[in-house]
This record gives C-alpha cells, structure tokens and sequence, in this order.
C-alpha cells in the first residue's frame, strides 16, 4: 500500500452480524492517525447488529436483494469500483468470497480471525483451543487469498489461556485485542 501521507484511502467493511469490530473501526477512522476513511459499509444479511453503528454514523450501507451469490459479487465490484474503494475490511463476515472477486481486488482485502493463524483457520476457534489444552492464543489480521485464513500475516496478537477460561472468557478477551489490532494493522499496512 500507499505510504499514508494525510491523504485518506477509501475503505469498505463488510460484515454478517454484530458487528464489534466495524464498530472500533469506524471510531479508528475518524481519527488523525487513520489512514482510511470508510464510505461504505455490505452486509449479507439486511439485519445485521452491527449495521446499527454504520447509521448511527451515517456510512452507506450497502445490501443487494440477489440470490445468486456470485451475480450479487459482481454488483458489489461494480459499486466498490464506482466508489474508488482501495481496501476492503472483513470484519466478522462469514461469507467465502469467490476466487474471481478476490482477484478483481488481489492484495486490497484483509481479514480479522480469532485465532493465532495458522493454527485454528474457519469456525469454533475457541471451543477447539480449549479442547486442546492449549497455553495460548489470539487473534491475527491478514490478506485474504483464494485459501481459507490463509494469506499472508499482518499483524497477530497472542493471549495467555488460563485455567479457568471458558469459551465465552475466551472469546470475550481475544474480541478486546481484536478491537485494538485491527486498526494497527491498518496503520502498518500504510507505513
Ligand atoms: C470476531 O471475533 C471475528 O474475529 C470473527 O467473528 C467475530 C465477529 O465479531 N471472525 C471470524 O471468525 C472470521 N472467520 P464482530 O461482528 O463483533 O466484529
């Protein structure tokens, strides 16, 4: 990416459901330091929580009535490109993008995973790591590729697990540094 020199960069955040993590984006992006500002917001699900803080703030949200998963991908190319968009946020979305829409924005789309990848890619990260006793884990903001919670690392975080941590303490600890390396991912990807 660009060196940030003041100059912000068009950003979307596509999400499914509650949305914590567009929320601390959208409070990142309104700051000095933040490279992007985000013009637009897509959900796939019209109900969505977290689309609530996308109105509060006046982001356009975008839902396309399509079926077809991959007609509705075309639209929304179509618009992202309309609008200048140069990086594209997955922030909680629980939709595969096709191979044909990544590489329409090859090296443009990051994605946030409750998980220190590679280990624990796709669903029930936490209900695993503990399954497995493991001492650690975290969460890691990385390039999406046509491979699952597979393309090259940004940022990671890792957290200690202790003895008493359930799922949810789990999830609950690792979603806080969520909040706070998203947006430092950002800023390193423009430094
Ligand atoms: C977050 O923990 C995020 O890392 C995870 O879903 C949650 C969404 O929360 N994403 C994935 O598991 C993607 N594979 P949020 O909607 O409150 O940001």
């Amino acid at each position: 990416m660009k060196k940030f020199s003041g100059k912000k960069v068009c950003a979307a955040v596509f999400i499914s459901g509650r949305g914590s993590n567009l929320k601390s984006l959208i409070n990142f992006s309104k700051t000095k330091i933040s490279p992007i500002k985000i013009e637009i917001v897509f959900s796939n699900n019209k109900s969505a929580f977290g689309l609530k803080f996308a109105k509060e703030k006046k982001i356009e949200i975008i839902h396309l009535n399509e079926k077809n998963f991959n007609i509705l991908e075309q639209k929304l190319a179509k618009i992202l490109n309309e609008r200048k968009i140069e990086l594209i946020c997955l922030a909680g979305f629980m939709k595969i993008l096709s191979n044909s829409f990544i590489k329409k924005f090859n090296g443009k789309i990051i994605n946030i995973h409750p998980s220190l990848l590679p280990k624990y890619k796709g669903l029930n990260t936490h209900r695993r790591v503990i399954e497995n006793k493991e001492d650690y884990t975290g969460c890691t903001v990385h390039f999406v590729n046509s491979k699952l919670d597979s393309g090259k690392i940004i940022l990671q975080k890792k957290i200690k697990i202790f003895k008493k941590d359930n799922e949810k303490t789990l999830a609950q600890r690792v979603l806080t540094e969520e909040h706070k390396i998203y947006p430092k991912a950002i800023i390193r990807l423009f430094s």
